[in-house]
């Protein structure tokens, strides 16, 4: 497995694979890699001859310092993960090399997918994401990129985007990968205790529960339900549960075939998001 940090080093290895015909699949990363992640690598490996993974924390989507800080930093772990699962190339670059101060990012108008959820509890944050997403696709121009629909709006806002900039890339939506506790892998729940993470489960109990029920409530019997039942667990604190349209991503007045549940809540400091197919 190679491994580049300068986008030049990188470029002039992917020259000589596309020029033999190789196609490029790309998963961007964070690092601090887990099960979730590996099921990304596995399939882009399916799908394409060469694996790409970036680990690359991104200070520019963190709009809390303290959470860019406390960001778990394991290069070493990553690396021996990714090497067993055959992934070819990793991408470390360091800030200045993602950002010289040269660079201005190309304006992509999010229409109101930014203003939603995600968007509208972390100012910011996605134009952060899709200026690092957006300056590793012009760099690579990987044939394929693979994100997962653990973030979903991101996923939705990235789709966005390529459409926006033209961007000749396939986009890969790769399904949420679990712990059996129905625990959405997240690289956030290395930082909870035991008990923290049994009380995590909560949240996809309750994704759980409202797709059980979707077809039997309304929108607002299952939101108020939801909203009690995490006002009652005095240690996992809601920051919003919202029954969304899975394309436009705005509230569902009533439910649809593309109906989509999405849950943010607190514990222990850590902040969990995740999300469901209601049909
Ligand atoms: P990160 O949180 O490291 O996630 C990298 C990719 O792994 C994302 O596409 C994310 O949706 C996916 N992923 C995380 N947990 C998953 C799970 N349990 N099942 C399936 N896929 C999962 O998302 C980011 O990094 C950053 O915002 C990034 C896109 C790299 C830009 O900085």
């Amino acid at each position: 497995m190679l491994v580049y940090r300068t986008f030049n080093d990188l470029r002039n290895y992917l020259r000589t694979q596309v020029d033999s015909g190789s196609k490029v699949g790309f998963v961007p990363t964070m690092g601090a890699l887990h099960d979730g992640h590996i099921s990304l690598v596995n399939q882009a490996n399916a799908t394409c001859n060469i694996t790409l993974v970036s680990i690359f924390v991104n200070p520019t989507q963190f709009n809390n310092s303290d959470d860019l800080k406390k960001y778990p930093r394991t290069e070493k772990g990553d690396l021996r993960k990714l090497d067993s699962a055959e992934c070819d190339v990793v991408f470390i670059p360091s800030v200045d090399e993602v950002y010289p101060a040269e660079y201005t990012t190309p304006h992509v108008d999010l229409s109101k997918l930014e203003s939603v959820m995600e968007g509208a509890h972390r100012p910011g944050h996605f134009n952060g994401v899709i200026q690092v997403v957006g300056r590793f696709f012009e760099q690579i121009s990987p044939d394929y990129a693979f994100f997962g629909e653990k973030d979903f709006q991101q996923l939705a806002i990235i789709k966005r985007m390529v459409s926006e900039r033209s961007f000749p890339i396939q986009v890969v939506g790769c399904e949420i990968l679990r712990e059996e506790s129905g625990l959405a892998m997240s690289s956030r729940n290395m930082r909870l205790s035991e008990q923290a993470t049994k009380e995590a489960t909560l949240i996809f109990n309750q994704l759980n529960w409202a797709k059980e029920n979707a077809k039997s409530l309304s929108i607002q019997e299952i939101t108020e339900s939801v909203k009690n039942v995490f006002n009652t667990h005095s240690t996992i604190e809601l920051e919003y549960f919202e029954i969304a349209d899975s394309v436009s991503l705005q509230p569902a007045s009533s439910m649809m075939l593309e109906s989509r549940a999405f849950i943010a809540a607190h514990l222990e400091g850590v902040r969990l998001i995740d999300n469901i197919a209601l049909n």
